[in-house]
């Protein structure tokens, strides 16, 4: 029976920045941002927006074109957790009006909280093939004004239906994965910012990379032409480029062009978004589905990373009619309605977030209607609303 990604959904907050003017105000030459990193504009979360609002967001993209009473299972990864005990996901799943005897919890490791997540469902699913499980990825990265980690923040959240006979991804059995106890990047409980070694993290990023992709291909004997994509975790587009620097190295003209344009299709979107954490190889995906040209049976590479250090590389057969899911014009508009923050403007709300307002403080959000948003603490109870 094969099990996979039957939906996908996608939200990004109603501002960001872009990256010429943030060089600009830190006197960086803007190449070092466009090329260097390769990220031309970071989505900006200000107080309405959380884990749990963006999820809902999220879900809503396709909710309506699925049966909820199937939902069995609503996994939440992120680490931009909102509560250290009840788990983001009860909100969602209270938002979305989810059955009560859905299976429901929050699983935190760094940016391989989604992979995880996706993987218990499509378990879940060959458990219980007449059930589905949404899987969402939520998160809101900071570093703080004026680090070397700024210009690699970001913000949204991807949603998937996982379910038997999916329509866009077929996952395939076994995966290679690999850990390492490291400190490259973590964030204690009294911070709303990242500590982060960021060379070190590179380093370790990529040679999990080799590690994982090199034994996955000799696990399922399969060489890198058998692959017509290899996507990334993006915590900025470059490092995605360097891994699949590595993955050309000893192919042919052929092949390399194959795989570095299917790299170019894949990073489209975390170009414009920046680093969601959890989602962002996700996004990745969205991407290559929506810019590239693969043929139904595609073979797809997919490389999680998260921070700590958890890697794993697995992959998927692409659906024939996989293009039929996709909205690609409705998430080019969710992009475009974004509001371009000056940079004083961005430090302002940047700043506002690092903390949560008064208890009792209503907070309004001037997204669109049918938006949900973090509209404060009542007697210390999160409160999430939808605009109308
Ligand atoms: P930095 O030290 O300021 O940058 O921060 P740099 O000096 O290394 O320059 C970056 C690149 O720009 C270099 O290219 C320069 O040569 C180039 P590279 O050597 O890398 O190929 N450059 C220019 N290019 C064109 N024109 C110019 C120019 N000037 C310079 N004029 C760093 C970079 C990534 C370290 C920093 O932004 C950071 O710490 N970011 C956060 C950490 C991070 O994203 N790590 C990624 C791996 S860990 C991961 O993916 C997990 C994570 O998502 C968290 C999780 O798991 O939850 C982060």
């Amino acid at each position: 029976m094969q099990v996979g990604i039957d939906k996908i959904g996608f939200f990004t907050p109603n501002k960001y920045v872009d990256m010429v003017d943030l060089a600009h105000a830190r006197n960086q030459d803007p190449n070092k941002f466009l090329i260097g990193i390769g990220q031309s504009e970071m989505s900006v979360a200000d107080q309405t927006q959380d884990a749990v609002s963006m999820g809902i967001n999220a879900t809503l993209r396709y909710l309506d074109r699925i049966d909820k009473d199937k939902v069995g299972l609503l996994v939440l990864g992120t680490e931009s957790g909102i509560d250290q005990s009840k788990s983001a996901s009860l909100f969602v799943k209270t938002a979305l009006k989810l059955k009560p005897e859905v299976r429901t919890f929050e699983v935190k490791e760094a940016c391989f909280g989604l992979t995880v997540a996706l993987m218990v469902a499509r378990d879940f699913v060959r458990v219980h093939p007449e059930q589905t499980a949404i899987v969402i990825g939520s998160d809101i990265a900071r570093y703080g004004v004026k680090t070397r980690g700024e210009v690699t923040q970001g913000a949204g959240s991807i949603s998937m239906l996982v379910k038997a006979t999916p329509s866009i991804l077929a996952l395939n059995n076994g995966h290679s994965a690999y850990s390492e106890d490291i400190n490259d990047f973590w964030r204690p409980n009294d911070s709303r910012v990242a500590l982060v070694d960021g060379k070190y993290s590179t380093q370790i990023y990529l040679d999990f990379f080799k590690k994982t992709f090199a034994d996955y291909k000799k696990q399922k004997d399969l060489a890198t032409k058998d692959f017509a994509a290899i996507i990334y975790h993006l915590p900025f587009t470059k490092m995605g480029l360097k891994a699949n620097r590595i993955a050309v190295a000893d192919q042919d003209e052929t092949n390399t062009k194959k795989l570095q344009s299917s790299f170019e299709s894949s990073k489209l979107l975390s170009n414009r978004v920046g680093n969601i954490y959890t989602a962002s190889l996700y996004l990745s995906l969205l991407s290559l589905l929506e810019n590239g040209n693969l043929s139904a049976g595609s073979l797809v590479g997919l490389f999680s990373y998260g921070s700590g250090a958890m890697a794993e590389f697995y992959s998927g057969k692409l659906v024939a009619g996989y293009e039929q899911e996709l909205d690609r014009a409705a998430d080019e508009k969710m992009l475009n309605r974004r509001q371009k923050l000056s940079i004083p403007e961005y430090e302002h709300i940047f700043n506002e977030a690092l903390t949560d307002p008064a208890d009792g403080q209503e907070l309004t959000s001037d997204d669109e209607v049918g938006t949900w948003y973090f509209a404060g603490l009542r007697d210390h109870i999160r409160q999430y609303k939808k605009i109308i």
